[in-house]
């Protein structure tokens, strides 16, 4: 018996990895007060977050998660309990549970992570915790550059939780369309590779920070695909864009950006694209009402307490890429696990 090759559809090992998230994000808003206010008054986002002293945004992505997991529900834009949190998440109730919930929830360090950003909205790093791990790396790539070592390490973390995903996305029919992609963020190229071995006539290049793309030419030679696939060393916040590709692809980029970044991101890509070229973002999205799924929202806590970014939903990017000047911009799940590919298209 041998390891069997992968597939385009690894969605139970992220049920599992994910649902380390359940516990504390309850704890962490049984500690504020979200389950007593929102069983008293129906309230908006903002006016929850005054009420509780905490930071809107990041609790706009404890609502969702809280709401995939039925204990929140949004009607016509005000939140309240539900049911099942008036019964047992109540603090004045008979039947509180939180008594035990905290007590019996070991993952302190991700608890303390998710009280500290939903009450600054900072994520941890940046507030004194949570640096040296994984889940503070991503702060390595936003100095524009890193030791070689630590990219090493990202582009093995990446690829793992990428590999099935990247199937997904190369099954696209429309890819085949393309003469040329370039695979934005690509950390160790699983995607642009993947993309490449589906669609014979198409060229890819692999675009990240310069360590990063040395990490990926290793991954192009282990998959012997270097006459189609090559890499360029190119930060993308402070260098020019390599031109003369139709295509640009972003998977788990815009995720770790806010929303004026993002902005920016995809207007650099339209300014390198030419006319009628394509932009896709490879993304677990958020439903357009932000109330879940819960391995979006899940995914988002990670984002939240380890980037300065956020799951997007397609209401979200349909306004950032219009922003840029990119239409017709749609989403189709690829069948990749969680991930849907947004695409649009310059005029
Ligand atoms: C979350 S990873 C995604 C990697 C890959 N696309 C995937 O989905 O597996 C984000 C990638 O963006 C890259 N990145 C961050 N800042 C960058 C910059 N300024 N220029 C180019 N790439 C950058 C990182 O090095 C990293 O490889």
């Amino acid at each position: 018996m041998s390891a069997l090759p992968p597939t385009n559809d690894d969605s139970a090992i992220w049920d599992i990895w994910l649902a380390q998230f359940r516990l504390p994000v309850v704890n962490v808003n049984a500690e504020v007060g979200t389950f007593k206010a929102l069983s008293e008054a129906a309230l908006t986002t903002d006016q929850l977050a005054a009420q509780l002293g905490v930071n809107a945004r990041a609790l706009a992505m404890n609502l969702a998660a809280l709401c995939s997991m039925g204990l929140v529900e949004k009607r016509l834009g005000l939140w309240r309990a539900t049911h099942l949190a008036r019964t047992w998440l109540h603090p004045d109730g008979e039947g509180y549970w939180g008594y035990f919930t905290k007590q019996i929830d070991f993952n302190t360090t991700l608890r303390g992570r998710l009280l500290a950003s939903l009450r600054t909205g900072k994520r941890a790093g940046d507030v004194g915790e949570g640096s040296g791990d994984i889940a503070s790396r991503p702060a390595e790539w936003e100095r524009g550059s890193m030791s070689q070592e630590a990219a090493e390490g990202i582009a093995k973390f990446m690829h793992a939780h990428s590999q099935a995903p990247a199937l997904g996305a190369a099954a696209q029919s429309v890819f085949g369309e393309l003469a040329s992609l370039m695979d934005v963020g690509c950390g160790s190229g699983v995607y642009g590779i993947e993309i490449a071995r589906a669609h014979a006539g198409l060229k890819v290049v692999l675009m990240d920070l310069k360590e990063m793309a040395t990490e990926a030419q290793k991954f192009i030679e282990r998959a012997g695909i270097g006459k189609q696939v090559s890499t360029a060393g190119v930060n993308m916040f402070t260098e020019a864009w390599p031109h003369g590709h139709d295509g640009h692809f972003f998977s788990n980029v815009f995720h770790d950006w806010s929303d004026a970044t993002c902005r920016l991101l995809a207007k650099s890509s339209f300014d390198a694209l030419p006319s009628g070229g394509r932009i896709f973002l490879n993304e677990i999205l958020m439903d357009d009402d932000y109330t879940g799924p819960f391995p979006a929202a899940a995914f988002s806590l990670l984002m939240l307490v380890g980037t300065l970014g956020k799951q997007y939903s397609l209401a979200e990017f349909r306004d950032i890429l219009g922003s840029a000047g990119f239409v017709d911009v749609e989403a189709v799940r690829t069948g990749g696990g969680y991930y849907s590919l947004v695409s649009g298209r310059k005029p």
